[in-house]
């Protein structure tokens, strides 16, 4: 098993490349691009750069290594995966959305440019996510590279759509202020759309740029990323609960002050803490059977279980 110390140095230093990538690719400007309005690129760096945990670039990287780290184009996916996210968080902060005024311990994005700049900033972000993906193209060479990119774009598209997390995102919305308890089956649905589905596509992008992921494995890895982020978004929903909003870097609450039923609602603290660990467990199970070197990979799902941010 990975040491602590060294676990805790991999991560910084893997975050901090994640962060490199992602802030190489945003738009310049001001006085750098005088034609495009300077607000939209000021709202759209505001949020990427205001910090986060960099989770998803950094899983796929992992697999892109795991998988023989292979071809080039990964730089701009793990970028563009970065943007959508923000993009999902600018606009779930929104007021019409989870109302929320802080995230990465900073005002949020319609806090500081207004409602109307925090949705265009969202859209753009979404739309300058695919423009940077498409680079990926260019620095392909054989018909397999080309390929594995539609294939990346395609994996990204769709998890990012109506059948990833905006279809989880809607059922969310739709499910705030319910009479009834929720199923196990419809929290489950919200949960690995709204969440696990983005985790997925950045650990199926990562495997198929870095090697020969064949559509068997893809879905054991999608399986994987289920498990780690419906564990995810559970201990999302306790922080909520049990965190502190100063660590967290956004307020506590939200979910109870907009009417969510989540995980903890409906099970208690204690099973969704246990729930957390099983789902991780899993993961790790399935991800013994990818090639290559795990070991980094299985301390980053156990350090999730009692993340405090
Ligand atoms: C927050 O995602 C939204 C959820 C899916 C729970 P993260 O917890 O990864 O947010 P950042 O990127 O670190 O800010
Ligand atoms: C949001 O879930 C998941 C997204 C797709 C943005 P939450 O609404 O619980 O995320 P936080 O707690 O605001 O980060
Ligand atoms: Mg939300
Ligand atoms: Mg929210
Ligand atoms: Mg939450």
């Amino acid at each position: 098993m990975m040491q602590e110390d060294v676990f805790r140095q991999n991560l910084k230093l893997r975050t901090e490349e994640a962060e490199k990538i992602i802030a190489g690719y945003l738009p310049v400007s001001g006085e750098a691009d005088k034609n495009t309005p300077q607000t939209i690129t000021d709202a759209m760096r505001y949020s990427v750069l205001a910090g986060g945990k960099r989770l998803r670039p950094v899983l796929m990287k992992e697999m892109y290594d795991m998988f023989g780290g292979k071809r080039e184009g990964i730089a701009f996916f793990m970028a563009s995966m970065e943007m959508i996210h923000t993009y999902s968080l600018v606009h779930d902060d929104l007021p019409a959305m989870d109302n929320d005024e802080y995230r990465r311990g900073k005002k949020t994005t319609w806090a500081v440019y207004g409602d109307a700049m925090g949705i265009l900033a969202g859209d753009a972000l979404l739309n300058y996510a695919f423009e940077t993906a498409a680079e990926a193209f260019r620095v392909c060479t054989e018909k397999e590279d080309y390929l594995a990119v539609s294939r990346a774009m395609q994996i990204l598209a769709e998890n990012a759509g109506i059948r990833g997390m905006i279809g989880g995102q809607v059922a969310d919305i739709e499910a705030e202020d319910r009479a009834d308890e929720l199923t196990e089956q419809q929290i489950l649905y919200i949960h690995t759309h709204k969440t696990g589905a983005l985790i997925k596509a950045a650990m199926q992008i990562g495997a198929v740029l870095g090697g020969d992921a064949d559509e068997t494995i893809l879905q054991q890895i999608g399986q994987c990323a289920m498990n780690i982020g419906v564990a995810f978004q559970i201990q999302d929903d306790i922080l909520d609960v049990t965190g502190d909003s100063a660590e967290l870097g956004k307020p506590i609450g939200s979910d109870a002050a907009n009417g969510k039923q989540t995980y903890v609602t409906l099970k208690g603290l204690e099973a969704a803490q246990k729930e957390v660990e099983r789902l991780s467990e899993e993961a790790i199970q399935i991800l013994r059977e990818f090639p290559g070197d795990h070991e980094f990979m299985e301390a980053l799902i156990r350090h999730l279980i009692n993340r405090r941010s």
